[in-house]
């Protein structure tokens, strides 16, 4: 059987942002947010970001979504890239990838119902008017888990977990191929995560979505991850198959990630990682491996040589210069 068709292509993908200093505001240095990020989503597949806060996930997500411009990079939604379309050109493509947030109160426009906000799509699109529009809504609503009649209700009327139940009611309306999830169960109650989180999965099965979906919760990345990237300081530096990431995890970053958070039932972790040591600022990234400052298996070589992401085994990739072709997992020996 062959793989499934590539909904996202993403390769090299750059956000760097100019800091601006002093009357004249010039620009005085660059926040490396996103500096080289390259991955691949096909159908009905979840491909996670995961990483500590500030490490670039939600602007990797901002970028393919071209809610801001990369700096440099390619983004290809079913083929075509969509870095240089201008907004004209755009809109045909949006219509394919919608994205739903972490505080779906803020992203949802608190003075239209329920109803207004899930047909805006529609409308706009020219896909539904009149009675149709109506009958699609309901669908919608029931098909995320809303009475049809809450559609004359208004945001504050809902609960969170309803609330993103809307959101996703809203993406999903103008049928999308990709849904990019930036934190989408971070804001709410843990006993509503897991089932937000189910719905997502039981709505990919259905309709064969791909996602790309952020999240700091490595509980939460495991529950609904198929592919897992872990993040730091604007790189990927391990990206691996779920059980792979987590029964062998390679990278150093990785393997400190998980020792931080024992895993419980999905859900029911939420603090942020806590890692020894401080993060270098995104300003100024270390030379070398980004991760010498603090890892405990440095080598002299770690300070000058930026290690790439290489696959070491089959679906299993990591930029570790200890990690070579062929590496097994085995323990590696302390230096610090
Ligand atoms: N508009 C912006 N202008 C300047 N710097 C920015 C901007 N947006 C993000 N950054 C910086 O880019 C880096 C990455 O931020 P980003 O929001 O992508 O991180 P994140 O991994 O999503 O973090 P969190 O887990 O806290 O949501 C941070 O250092 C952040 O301060
Ligand atoms: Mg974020």
């Amino acid at each position: 059987m062959s793989a499934p068709e590539m909904v996202l292509k993403v390769q090299d993908l750059k956000k760097h942002f100019p800091v601006h200093k002093g009357l004249l505001s010039r620009v005085v240095g660059h926040v490396f947010a996103v500096d080289g990020v390259s991955f691949e989503i096909r159908r009905g597949e979840t491909l996670c970001l995961v990483g500590e806060s500030g490490c670039g996930k939600s602007t990797v997500a901002k970028t393919v979504m071209r809610l801001q411009e990369p700096t440099a990079g390619t983004v290809e939604l079913n083929g075509a890239d969509i870095t240089k379309l201008d907004q004209e050109e755009l809109r045909a493509h949006r219509r394919q990838m919608q994205i739903v947030f972490q505080d779906p109160y803020s992203s949802l426009n608190p003075r239209m119902s329920a109803g207004a906000i899930v047909s805006e799509p529609l409308t706009n699109y020219g896909i539904a008017a009149g009675p149709e529009l109506t009958q699609r809504i309901a669908q919608l609503f029931e098909r995320v888990g809303l009475r049809a009649d809450a559609m004359v209700k208004y945001p504050h009327e809902f609960s969170g977990g309803q609330r993103q139940r809307l959101g996703i009611a809203r993406a999903l309306a103008v049928n999308p191929r990709l849904i990019v999830a930036d934190e989408p169960v971070s804001a709410l109650d843990v006993s509503v995560q897991a089932q937000v989180l189910n719905l997502l999965i039981d709505l990919q099965e259905e309709f064969q979505l791909a996602y790309l979906f952020v999240s700091h919760d490595l509980a939460v990345v495991e529950h609904i991850g198929h592919r897992i990237a872990v993040m730091y300081l604007g790189r990927i530096v391990e990206l691996a198959d779920n059980a792979d990431l987590f029964g062998t995890p390679l990278h150093p970053y990785t393997e400190a990630l998980l020792a931080a958070a024992p895993l419980p039932e999905p859900g029911l972790k939420r603090e942020r990682i806590i890692l020894q040591g401080d993060v270098p600022s995104p300003m100024n990234p270390p030379s070398g491996c980004r991760f010498h400052t603090r890892c405990p298996y440095a080598l002299p070589e770690c300070k000058v040589t930026d290690p790439p992401l290489l696959e070491v085994a089959p679906g299993h990739h990591v930029a570790c210069l200890r990690r070579p072709v062929g590496t097994d997992g085995a323990p590696l020996t302390r230096t610090a």
